[in-house]
């Protein structure tokens, strides 16, 4: 909730929303970490893979995407011919930009031949340059499409690439250098550190954490009793995973936003954040107003060239297929 903002007064942006939403015949689309008060008023809320699929399917003649802008971007991709706002345009993400366009294009040129699969996180102008397009929902079955004598080039997320390659077994991966400033620092020596004070909550650690490679490789020790229990999974996956355990304790390794939407989903469970400070000040850009002003004005609208749509259309569709 922005500071600014009382209850009364966000209740009535609210409304307003709604009501904008009928006369425009727009969605609201709305990420696992957006501010609660947005996910309130979204027509759906997930994980940047059901997000995709949703945008893939609206009948709707505007889609407003409450996320950062490659996913608007992913959304305007999948629809050519509709309206798709954002918000806050300057919604950005680090991750998709530790690699442009011209990086990978040269990475290309060094190992021609090779696939090239990149995590959703990107760019557009980066999506045209790529065979497959995957997110955390997905990774591995992507990767287990393409055949095993073939040299895959991944980007851009290290800590992500590197789990993947610990639960493929797959040798044949080279990783870009590229993270996420917020889940980087969410590291091996704290969880072990939550898990020892809460012995009964499980971890659910989302891929791109600095954590993810090292705890996956430890929960594997675990026969030995020198591991700790981890579950690797997406925003949403978390959400699921939760409401389907016997447990009633977690610790949540992401973007602290997801504490919304597993406390919705699940009430009468706990979840303790790895680290409160692992926000996205990007996701955070999108407020309440800035939903609503967005939806008066018809205001951010996401533009692309026709070309760089086209390109990016077909890695993008190989994922939706392959996940289907
Ligand atoms: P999910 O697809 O798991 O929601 O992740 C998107 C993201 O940006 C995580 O930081
Ligand atoms: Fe990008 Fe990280 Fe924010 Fe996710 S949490 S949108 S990867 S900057």
């Amino acid at each position: 909730m922005s500071f600014a903002t009382a209850r009364g007064d966000i209740k009535a942006i609210q409304e307003e929303i709604l009501r904008l939403k009928e006369e425009r015949n727009a969605v609201i689309l709305a990420h696992n970490y957006q501010l609660p008060e947005v996910q309130d008023v979204a027509d759906f809320v997930g994980d940047s893979l059901g997000l995709a699929r949703k945008a893939a399917q609206t009948d709707a003649e505007v889609i407003v995407f409450c996320g950062v802008n490659f996913m608007a971007e992913t959304a305007k991709i999948l629809n050519p011919d509709k309206t798709v706002l954002i918000p806050d345009p300057g919604a950005g993400c680090s991750l998709a930009d530790s690699i442009t366009v011209e990086q990978l294009r040269e990475w290309k040129k060094q190992h021609p031949g090779a696939v090239v699969v990149c995590y959703i996180n990107t760019t557009a102008d980066v999506k045209t340059e790529c065979d497959y397009i995957f997110t955390s929902s997905n990774a591995v079955k992507v990767i287990n499409a393409i055949p095993e004598d073939r040299e895959i080039l991944l980007l851009p997320d290290k800590y992500l690439g590197m789990w993947i390659r610990r639960v493929t077994g797959r040798e044949n991966i080279r990783i870009w250098d590229g993270a996420c400033h917020v889940h980087a620092g969410l590291s091996y020596e704290e969880m072990k550190r939550l898990k020892e004070t809460y012995p009964d909550a499980e971890l659910l650690v989302h891929p791109e954490c600095g954590c993810s490679s090292q705890c996956l490789y430890n929960a594997s020790l675990m026969d030995g009793n020198n591991g700790i229990e981890v579950k690797i999974l997406s925003t949403s996956g978390m959400i699921r995973y939760a409401a389907r355990s016997d447990r009633q304790k977690f610790i949540i390794a992401t973007e602290v936003g997801i504490l919304y939407p597993l406390k919705k989903k699940n009430p009468h469970k706990e979840f303790l954040p790895a680290n409160r400070e692992a926000v996205c000040e990007y996701m955070k850009m999108i407020t309440i107003e800035k939903l609503r002003d967005s939806l008066r004005e018809m205001k951010y609208r996401i533009e692309l060239p026709d070309e760089v749509m086209e390109r990016a259309l077909l890695p993008i569709k190989r994922m939706l297929e392959l996940s289907s």
